[in-house]
């Protein structure tokens, strides 16, 4: 589900040569597809269809202001968790009414901040945090929606970093705190509980999982808006998962009719707050091999991206695949793909068996659309990468390379 391919040996993005890219904007580089990013976006809105719904793409997987401008032109609401992203949200012209704020510590100026843009709801976490909203409300005499994220114990099965819905995770309220918070609320002049939601995790590759989050949510709903609560929304997160390699995660309108089968003819608008799934395979890393090299026991190809353009085979061991930009057949070596950074931590693949690379010649990290630019650092003060939006035979640098300039602006 993604559009690069080949053209007479050379690796496309849509009608673009990755190669003329490299020579025009230099490597390493970020490049999107824009055709891969609306196909997969309205499939995800054509899957739920059938039930009212808002889809909130959540910022954290890509937050460049052209993605987002886009996303939001083509109907996108926002989930953001900072006020950064609020922040970039807003100059992408998006709807603030559309926007929902998570996260378990939102700070008392970013909540100000979100207050005064006017977005759809907070997402709250702790009864801590939803004090903290009463009063900032009542100090803008002005009533602020709100939203329980609940935890819903459930195992997700993927990473442990990337799991957030099991009792032991920093997230959301304990279920069975919730409908004495929502009492309390009800009688709160300030805050409005429109809404109650979960987020249990990310690279899910399983429908189980998901089936009982919203289970658990939905009698926890229907308790809630029976007992008075006046409940609009419910809200089921993102999280599913994506093929990097061979994961066979359920299609998008499985996921939906999974979702929608278990909240049935429920009275609600749906929430949902996809990443990955929207972006992940609409982007690829373009790097450079600069050296291979050999030891008695190793062959390794050094390329001229690191773990701090792309941090995910670092942080999680993650699988990306890596494909010449030039096809043509030649022998498979069993190598490391590696970057510059001074860190044995800095690999893109390790022992896989991968066509001899050349130096000088064009690769690109697969599946990199989605927590992969921002994650990007200026470790080893390298200037963070260049990213090119593609629109059939076209692309536009979406965001400059950055400088050395840019490295020591602001000490
Ligand atoms: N909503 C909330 C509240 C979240 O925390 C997340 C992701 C999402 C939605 C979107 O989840 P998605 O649909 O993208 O799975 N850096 C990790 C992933 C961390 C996900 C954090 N939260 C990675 O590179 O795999």
């Amino acid at each position: 589900m993604h559009d690069f391919h080949y053209q007479g040996g050379h690796l496309c993005c849509e009608g673009v040569p990755l190669e003329r890219i490299a020579e025009e904007v230099g490597t390493p580089c970020y490049v999107y597809s824009r055709s891969a990013l609306e196909k997969q976006f309205r499939r995800f809105g054509a899957a739920f269809a059938a039930k009212p719904h808002l889809t909130c793409f959540a910022v954290k997987a890509n937050s460049n202001l052209s993605i987002l401008r886009f996303l939001s032109r083509l109907g996108s609401g926002f989930d953001v968790v900072s006020g950064g992203e609020l922040y970039r949200v807003l100059k992408a012209g998006a709807d603030p009414g559309k926007v929902v704020f998570s996260g378990v510590g939102k700070s008392p100026q970013e909540i100000l901040e979100a207050m005064e843009a006017g977005i759809l709801l907070f997402n709250a976490e702790s009864p801590q945090e939803l004090d903290l909203l009463e009063s900032l409300a009542r100090g803008k005499r002005r009533v602020a929606r709100v939203s329980l994220r609940v935890n819903p114990d459930v195992d997700p099965k993927t990473h442990p970093y990337t799991a957030t819905g099991l009792r032991q995770h920093k997230f959301g309220i304990p279920a069975e705190e919730a409908p004495a918070l929502a009492r309390k609320l009800r009688s709160s002049r300030w805050l409005r509980l429109v809404c109650v939601g979960c987020h249990i995790g990310s690279q899910i590759t399983e429908l189980g999982p998901f089936v009982d989050a919203v289970s658990k949510i939905k009698k926890l709903w229907l308790q809630v808006r029976d007992e008075g609560s006046p409940l609009r929304f419910l809200d089921v997160g993102g999280g599913l998962g994506i093929t990097y390699g061979n994961e066979h995660p359920p299609e998008l309108e499985e996921y939906a009719s999974a979702v929608l089968g278990e909240i049935g003819d429920l009275d609600c608008t749906l929430l949902l707050e996809p990443g990955r799934v929207i972006v992940g395979n609409a982007g690829v890393l373009l790097t450079r091999v600069l050296y291979t090299k050999s030891n008695r026991e190793k062959l390794f190809s050094v390329v001229d991206a690191a773990m701090n353009d792309l941090i995910r085979p670092s942080l999680y061991n993650s699988f990306h695949q890596i494909w010449p930009e030039s096809k043509g057949s030649r022998p498979l070596r069993v190598m490391d793909v590696v970057g510059p950074v001074c860190e044995s931590g800095d690999f893109f693949a390790r022992d896989r068996r991968l066509p001899q690379f050349r130096p000088g010649e064009l690769v690109a990290l697969l599946s990199a659309g989605a927590y992969g630019f921002v994650f990007a650092s200026n470790y080893n003060s390298r200037p963070r990468a260049a990213e090119v939006l593609v629109h059939r035979d076209r692309y536009r640098v979406i965001r400059r390379r950055e400088t050395y300039g840019d490295l020591i602006r602001p000490e």
